[in-house]
C-alpha cells in the first residue's frame, strides 16, 4: 500500500467532514471545507491509501492559512486507526512547506494543553509554547497553549524538511 498526501480533492470532502467528527467533534461542516477548497489563501491536505481504503476513505486531513507572513496551523486529525505511524508528522511537514514556498516566515498555532500527544508533535518540527490563552475552549473551559515557530524561509529548514520527508515516507512503506 502507498500513500497520497495532497491537496483534498472534491471527492472526499464527505470523508474529511466524517473523520472531523469523529477526531474533532465537528470542527468544520461540510460548507466549510467546500469554502476551504476556494480560499487562495488556504491549503487543505488530505493523505489516503492508493489503492483507496473503503473504510476509512480518508486517514488524516490538516489544514493551514496565511496571513500576512505566518501560517495558522488551523486543522490536524489523523484516523484513530492510523496514529503514531508518522501520518501526522507528514502533514504537518507538508503544510510548513507550502507555506515556506508561499514566503511565511513563521508558523503558529492553538493547541489545548492536555492534548501531549499534538504538543509532542509540534515540539518536534520545532514549536515552541509562548503563552497561553486562558479558558479559550467553550466545552470544558480548557486553556489553550499558542504555540510558535520561526525561520520557515530559512535555507537550514527547507534542508530539515527534505530530510524529515524521507524519514517520513520510509516509514510509511512498511505499513
Ligand atoms: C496529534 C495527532 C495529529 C498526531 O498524529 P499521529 O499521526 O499519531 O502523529 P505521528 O505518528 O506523526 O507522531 C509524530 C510525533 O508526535 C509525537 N506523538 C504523536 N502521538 C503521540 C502520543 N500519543 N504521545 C506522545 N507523543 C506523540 C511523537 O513525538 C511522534 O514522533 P515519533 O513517532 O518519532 O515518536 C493525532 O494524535 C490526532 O489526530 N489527534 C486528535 C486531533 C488533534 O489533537 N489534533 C491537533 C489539534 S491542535
Amino acid at each position: 500500500m502507498s500513500f497520497v498526501l495532497q491537496p483534498l480533492p472534491e471527492s472526499l470532502l464527505s470523508a474529511a467532514v466524517e473523520l472531523d467528527q469523529m477526531v474533532l467533534g465537528g470542527f468544520w461542516s461540510l460548507q466549510s471545507y467546500q469554502e476551504e477548497l476556494s480560499r487562495a489563501s488556504s491549503d487543505l491536505l488530505g493523505l489516503w491509501a492508493v489503492p483507496q481504503l473503503e473504510h476509512p476513505p480518508l486517514l488524516a486531513v490538516g489544514c493551514a492559512w496565511t496571513i500576512l507572513d505566518e501560517a495558522h496551523i488551523i486543522l490536524m486529525a489523523v484516523h484513530p486507526r492510523y496514529r503514531r505511524q508518522g501520518f501526522g508528522f507528514g502533514m504537518l511537514l507538508k503544510l510548513l512547506d507550502l507555506a515556506r514556498h508561499r514566503g511565511m516566515k513563521y508558523a503558529t498555532l492553538e493547541v489545548r494543553a492536555s492534548n501531549e500527544a499534538a504538543i509532542a508533535l509540534y515540539t518536534k518540527l520545532g514549536f515552541t509554547s509562548v503563552g497561553k490563552r486562558p479558558k479559550y475552549y467553550a466545552d470544558n473551559g480548557e486553556d489553550a497553549l499558542v504555540m510558535w515557530r520561526s525561520g520557515l524561509h530559512l535555507p537550514e529548514f527547507g534542508e530539515q524538511i527534505e530530510a524529515d520527508w524521507v524519514v517520513a515516507q520510509s516509514r510509511w512503506q512498511y505499513i
